[in-house]
């Protein structure tokens, strides 16, 4: 089966190049209202271990369909008006929590991001509108706007989709790890080799680790950081009462002892390896692999 034509224009909009003057008003907007590290962290969901802006939309989504149905029963009018307003309510925080998200991706992604929650905040006008004039006992306009509102928010939607599925925006990119490498025990390198508190990158298994040797203690990650992937031995170390290592791109922050998220805006660990030495020859396991 073939792609909708629509797919192409979607497409066409991760090039755009005339969105960036935009993107970079925008987020710099965003990065000076949503500052504080540790709110940051609790809006893209770190807690959580996944983003919180597809969670939170699930409100005002079902609301908002919700009313759509209810509008075209008779005798409804104030339940849906209510749940409109209730939409309209919840959608500010989820759009907090992905705009927040936005402000750390790729170019192509910002530039789609954009686009989407331009639809959505239209979206929120449009149901804001349709509030108003029900109050103003006009329910046929009210109703008109409200199913405006919903193509759009629906429209502005796909294109959420497409961030998340076609431009991995919010997913793990170190998912894959533990299913495409080997069970067992793998050579790394001759202790010996290892620069002593220098991360380092060594390939195992066609697999990019990162590497700090600390004394005989050798620390191994996977190196693909789980936000965007980046290269992680590229970052630098950071003392947290734990050696840990910032990731290059975003400034994500992973535990070397363990792997897990210190600060985000990446939301899943970092893939850990065990380590033992043979005979001078260090060895690293993947717990789960396979
Ligand atoms: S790629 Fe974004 S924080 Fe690592």
């Amino acid at each position: 089966m073939k792609p909708l034509p629509l797919l192409n224009l979607v497409s066409r909009l991760e090039d755009s190049l005339w969105l960036d003057p935009l993107v970079a008003g925008v987020k710099g907007t965003v990065n000076s209202i949503v500052r504080f590290p540790w709110l940051r962290d609790v809006l893209h969901g770190v807690p959580l271990g996944h983003p919180v802006h597809p969670l939170g939309v699930q409100i005002p989504m079902g609301a908002w369909t919700s009313a759509a149905i209810l509008d075209a029963v008779p005798g409804s009018d104030r339940a849906a008006g209510i749940l409109i307003g209730v939409g309209a309510v919840t959608a500010v925080p989820s759009a907090i929590a992905g705009f927040t998200d936005w402000s750390e991706l790729h170019e192509q992604q910002q530039r789609v991001g954009l686009v989407h929650a331009a639809g959505n905040l239209a979206a929120t006008g449009l149901y804001v509108a349709s509030l108003v004039e029900r109050s103003r006992g006009r329910q046929q306009r009210g109703k008109l706007l409200g199913y405006l509102g919903f193509a759009t928010v629906a429209a502005a939607g796909f294109l959420g989709g497409h961030l998340t599925y076609r431009l991995a925006a919010g997913v793990n990119h170190s998912e894959d790890v533990p299913h495409r490498f080997p069970v067992g025990w793998h050579a790394l390198a001759p202790l010996d080799e290892l620069v002593e508190g220098k991360l380092e990158r060594k390939m195992v298994a066609g697999m990019p680790l990162l590497v700090l040797r600390r004394g005989e203690r050798v620390h191994v990650l996977s190196d693909v950081c789980s936000h965007l992937s980046g290269p992680l031995h590229e970052g630098k170390l950071e003392e947290r009462g734990e050696p840990c290592v910032v990731c290059p791109w975003h400034g994500s922050v992973f535990s070397l002892h363990s792997g897990e998220v210190m600060g985000g805006p990446a939301t899943a660990g970092q893939p850990r390896f065990s380590t033992r030495i043979e005979n001078g020859l260090v060895e690293v396991s993947l717990p789960g692999a396979g």
